[in-house]
């Protein structure tokens, strides 16, 4: 995606220095456009720790990454191992980060170790190549969502409203996004989309990054509050409502941004369509019920007290918003039972959010257990 007018992804190696990747510091954005450099393992277990990067997608092909400057210090099956491990603690929720890295296991393990860091790198090339191919596939599947609504609404509204929560946007991924794909495609081909943003308390993925990404591609939206959703569906101002996701049971349970499960419950309540957007590799075939399965990061409390922003001159600001004395409780995912779901936009095309419409796309996944 452009950021005036220069095309950008999430994360790339320097044109220069093939052993040096950058990224975005998506804990500046929208304010600073501050592009990190990350050369070794430490440093990108901390800028996902820290969300410097962030999403499910964009965590893992950093990750492999990250895993590719291990081995330029020690490509041993220990290094391997030992790296691999470490990076996937950084957070839980996301499985794609699991996959990233069991992928450059899978493919690195049985190669010399004098050829694995530069195999690493070029397989780190490689997710990231296809996550862009994935999630375009993904934004063509969900415009036709978004094509048939408008088709049918044309006549009687002058505008398609479509609520997302977080952001799993182009930012969130290596380029296009999930839920923001089909949203953007539509909006390039002429359909008057209009988006309605929850803040997504308690970190405001959606004030911060999916207002400044729509605004940056022209996409007309406006920021709501978390709690509004079910207002605006009440009357009538939801046509659909698209997400990302972390995890996906094998099931169809999705597991995203803490506050979604709330959207689905009202969207199932004003009979309004709730769609999840997502490439295969944030389903995890290994888990079947998502409340009781999925692990959900905590992360501080503080992120609840307080809300950090700049002031007007654009220098940080950090306040607290509650008494002195209160402590905040943060969970930062939920998992919405598949029951909720009205279908998964995926790159092989749309499917029902259950075991039966998974493996109707993903058949090579049905002996699994
Ligand atoms: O905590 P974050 O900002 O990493 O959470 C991100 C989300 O919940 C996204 O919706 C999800 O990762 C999908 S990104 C395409």
């Amino acid at each position: 995606m452009k950021i005036n007018g220069t095309p950008y992804r999430s994360v790339w190696r320097d044109a220069q220095d093939p052993r040096l990747v950058h990224i975005f510091d998506q804990t500046k954005l929208p304010w600073t456009l501050d592009i990190l450099d990350l050369r070794d393992v430490e440093a990108v277990a901390h800028a996902i720790r820290t969300m410097q990067v962030r999403g499910a997608p964009l965590i893992g092909a950093v990750a492999a990454y990250g895993l590719a400057f291990a081995l330029d210090d020690d490509a041993s099956d220990a290094s391997l191992e030992k790296n691999a491990a470490f990076l996937h603690e950084t957070r839980p929720t996301a499985i794609n980060l699991r996959w990233a890295l069991e992928r450059m296991v899978a493919h690195l393990s049985p190669l010399p170790t004098h050829e694995r860091a530069e195999a690493a790198y070029r397989e780190a090339d490689a997710i990231c190549d296809e996550d862009v191919k994935v999630n375009e596939a993904i934004g063509r599947h969900g415009l036709e969502l978004i094509r048939a609504l408008w088709a049918e609404r044309r006549l009687v509204q002058d505008r398609i409203n479509i609520l997302t929560h977080c952001n799993a946007g182009w930012i969130a991924t290596v380029d296009w996004g999930t839920a923001l794909a089909p949203i953007y495609m539509a909006h390039d081909e002429g359909i008057p989309v209009h988006v309605w943003v929850d803040e997504t308390r308690p970190r405001n993925q959606g004030a911060l990054l999916t207002a400044w990404e729509l605004g940056a591609h022209g996409v007309p939206h406006t920021l709501i509050a978390d709690n509004a959703g079910g207002h605006l569906m009440q009357h009538g101002e939801v046509d659909l409502i698209i997400v990302g996701t972390d995890r996906v049971t094998r099931q169809g349970d999705v597991a995203n941004k803490i506050g979604t499960y709330l959207k689905a419950l009202a969207a199932h309540d004003n009979q309004v369509p709730f769609w999840v957007a997502l490439p295969s590799s944030t389903i995890d075939w290994r888990v079947t019920d998502g409340v009781k399965e999925i692990p959900i990061e905590e992360r501080s409390g503080d992120e609840v007290t307080h809300v950090h922003g700049v002031d007007e001159q654009g220098h940080p600001a950090r306040i607290r918003v509650t008494p002195y004395e209160t402590k905040g409780a943060n969970p930062a995912f939920d998992v919405t039972p598949a029951r909720l779901v009205t279908g998964l936009i995926t790159e092989r095309g749309l499917c029902d959010a259950s075991a039966d419409g998974l493996q109707t796309l993903f058949p090579e996944q049905a002996e699994q257990p």
